[in-house]
């Protein structure tokens, strides 16, 4: 049977090899691309499409863009959103023209979101979330589903070049409001290439490969009509759970650290995680941890420590036994206290800028 990754997060695997082998996806090379990320370094960043071509833009200094797509379902955002950020300012930082838009249409049609309440939450929170985590507001072009008519007509041409099998093999499921919301994303995906084709790339989570997929699908339809060049993509892992499990989620509220969250809840949070400590501190200082299992390491080592060095100590101490799981915990409860304050603070600052930002409307 045919390995469907759900992008509404139904079935999850965790064997990101066998994913990259199924879905014919490239092995992400860091070495491609120049002053690679924390994410990118740590092969968090682990697959993607087309990455030479954006590569190539970036060492050449040609025209391209980086974009994603803002779901405003709650009032918090995790994690992996911070990933989505981090690699788009990635992009930013080398050249790329960087557009976000409030997917409020397909909140509507898929979560029975109101248009008005979509753009409220966008605007009070996820926008000043996005820019709190790094991205540069004069560099980057919004919009709204709903008021970029170029998008909706994209997104009935891109309708006429796929079929519900095709949806079906991709998705698992075609109902209509899933179909309505993939074409729209089609057409997000696409527009920055209406004035002029050029390369872009879409930094997501592995589940929303589908979404990349059926575009480049439509792209090989439409040559004549546009000759657009098919989206590059660039994929990395999910956050795991604190319980061990592979994805944060909302779901387990014990195990998963929003932002923004009280830090204190958060340390809780971590004094609880699934650690790689040994039964006793005996047995740990001659064994050392197994730092494989170890959820509070991964968090550190995805989320909250920059330097490669640093990183590599701690790995070393823990694994010998000379750090303590105590210890190690203690260490990502201040660098997540110092990133929750931070972030609550620069969320602040964001929001009393939102007014300025450059919204585009057709
Ligand atoms: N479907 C995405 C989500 O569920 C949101 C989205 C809409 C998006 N258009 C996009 C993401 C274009 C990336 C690119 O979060």
């Amino acid at each position: 049977m045919a390995l469907i990754i759900d992008p509404w997060g139904a079935e999850l695997h965790t064997d990101y090899e066998k994913i990259v082998k199924q879905f014919g996806l490239e092995v992400f090379d860091s070495a491609l691309f120049p002053q690679p990320n924390r994410l990118m370094r740590r092969k968090t960043v682990f697959a993607a499409r087309d990455q030479k071509i954006i590569a190539d833009c970036i060492k050449r200094k040609k025209p391209y863009y980086a974009l994603t797509g803002i779901m405003p379902t709650a009032d918090k955002v995790h994690f992996g959103t911070r990933m989505v950020v981090e690699q788009l300012r990635y992009f930013q930082e080398h050249g790329a023209k960087t557009y976000i838009l409030v997917a409020d249409l397909e909140a509507a049609t898929t979560r029975g979101v109101s248009l008005e309440t979509a753009r409220k939450r966008a605007l009070d929170f996820h926008i000043p979330a996005y820019l709190a985590l790094g991205l540069d507001p004069k560099k980057t072009t919004f919009y709204f589903q709903s008021e970029n008519k170029n998008v909706l007509h994209l997104a009935y041409e891109a309708a006429k070049h796929v079929t519900l099998n095709e949806f079906k093999a991709v998705y698992g499921s075609a109902d209509p409001a899933r179909i309505m919301a993939a074409v729209t994303q089609v057409g997000d995906i696409l527009f920055p290439q209406l004035e002029e084709p050029m390369p872009g790339v879409i930094p997501v989570g592995i589940d929303q490969d589908p979404h990349i997929r059926i575009t480049r699908d439509v792209v090989a339809r439409t040559k004549s009509a546009h000759n657009f060049f098919p989206p590059a993509g660039i994929y990395h892992k999910f956050t795991p759970s604190l319980d061990g499990s592979l994805k944060m989620s909302k779901s387990k509220p014990g195990s998963c650290i929003e932002l923004p969250e009280d830090p204190q809840e958060a340390c809780k949070k971590i004094m609880k995680a699934v650690s790689g400590g040994r039964k006793t501190i005996d047995e740990h200082r001659k064994l050392g941890a197994e730092v494989e299992k170890d959820m509070v390491f991964e968090l550190l080592k995805m989320h909250l420590i920059e330097n490669d060095n640093k990183l590599d100590m701690i790995y070393q101490q823990y694994k010998t036994g000379a750090m303590l799981t105590s210890e190690l915990k203690q260490i990502a409860c201040e660098k997540m206290t110092a990133f929750l304050n931070d972030f609550t603070k620069e969320l602040e600052k964001a929001r009393s800028h939102v007014d300025k930002l450059k919204f585009i409307s057709f």
